[in-house]
């Protein structure tokens, strides 16, 4: 666990030098404030764990890492923004986020919401931009909306919003799960594969990882808003509840919640076997989620 926590603290390290460098636009940006909301979110201490699963696949893969990088970055700027809106008082009204106080409270809901537009535009101008054949740009632009849009994070926030306040199945929730947060994991680790040669052997094995490694992220992520330390997760607990959350605990209780994550956890590692003890730290990944506290 030790290890697996420096490692990562290690690619985030990367991660934010690439974020810097590509949030280094003040001196031709039109609206200071803007550049402000975007950055305060942007570098307030996430994770970065889209980013780094798309570095970790293109190092398996043997890929171009510089392309990872930046790639992972733009990923990253998507997630940010999607956070920004999550805690939008029309959506989760949450106050606090990353540590600090929400993105709204501290600009103004117009901000905030416009902070979340143009990262999400900036994302994609930073891929059209990667200095690799076309057809790959082509190729990750696809792949990427594809988990940010209607199938995606977009459509799984709205089946979120409407399930607040009434009863729905586990199928359906795993449905909300699949496209809220494990879509725009299956983007960041495919596009570390496409910064490679990937078979399709391996593409399917790592899609396959992706939405089991994401499902599990959102259910830890449901369980610790009931059982999580505020502090060390920088937001506030009680929230799905606050709010009638359709969520793995309310369905299943803490228990059942739990036994649900450690099984997708065992059905992402198992999915990462055709690359045997390459994949060694993506293993160590998903152990690493189900016990994460923040
Ligand atoms: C939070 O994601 C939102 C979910 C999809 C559960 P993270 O837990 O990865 O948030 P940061 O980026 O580390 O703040
Ligand atoms: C994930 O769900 C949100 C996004 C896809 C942005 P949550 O609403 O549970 O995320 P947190 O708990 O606010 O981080
Ligand atoms: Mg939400
Ligand atoms: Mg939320
Ligand atoms: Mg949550």
């Amino acid at each position: 666990m030790d290890k697996t926590k420096q490692i990562l603290a290690d690619y985030a390290a990367r991660i934010d030098a690439i974020l810097q460098d590509i949030m280094n636009i003040e001196e031709n940006a039109i609206a200071d404030t803007l550049i402000s909301a975007m950055k305060y979110s942007l570098f307030s201490g996430g994770k970065r764990l889209r980013p780094i699963l798309t570095i970790l696949v293109a190092e398996l893969l043997e890929g171009e890492l510089d392309s990872a990088g930046k790639a992972g970055a733009a990923i990253e700027l998507i997630h940010t923004y999607s956070l920004i809106h999550d805690d939008l008082p029309s959506m989760d009204n949450d106050d606090y986020r990353r540590g600090k106080l929400t993105n709204h409270k501290v600009y103004g809901t117009g901000i905030a919401i416009l902070a979340g537009d143009s990262l999400l535009t900036y994302a994609f101008h930073l891929l059209s931009q990667l200095k690799i054949p076309a057809e790959r740009i082509v190729k990750l632009v696809g792949l990427i909306s594809e988990g940010a849009g209607y199938n995606g994070i977009v459509g799984g926030q709205v089946l979120d919003l409407e399930a607040e306040n009434r009863e729905i199945g586990l199928e359906s929730l795993q449905e909300i799960h699949l496209a809220k947060t494990a879509a725009l994991f299956r983007s960041a680790i495919l596009a570390g594969a496409f910064c490679a040669e990937p078979t399709e052997k391996e593409l399917a094995a790592l899609a396959r990882f992706s939405e089991h490694f994401g499902l599990t992220f959102q259910i830890v992520d449901d369980l610790l808003d009931v059982i999580g330390d505020e502090q060390k997760l920088g937001k506030k607990t009680g929230s799905d509840k606050v709010l009638n959350k359709a969520t793995y605990p309310q369905l299943l209780g803490i228990n059942g919640a739990r036994a649900s994550a450690e099984k997708s956890a065992a059905l992402a590692k198992e999915s990462l076997e055709i690359f045997g003890s390459k994949a060694a730290i993506l293993n160590d990944l998903a152990d690493y989620i189900i016990k994460r506290q923040s």
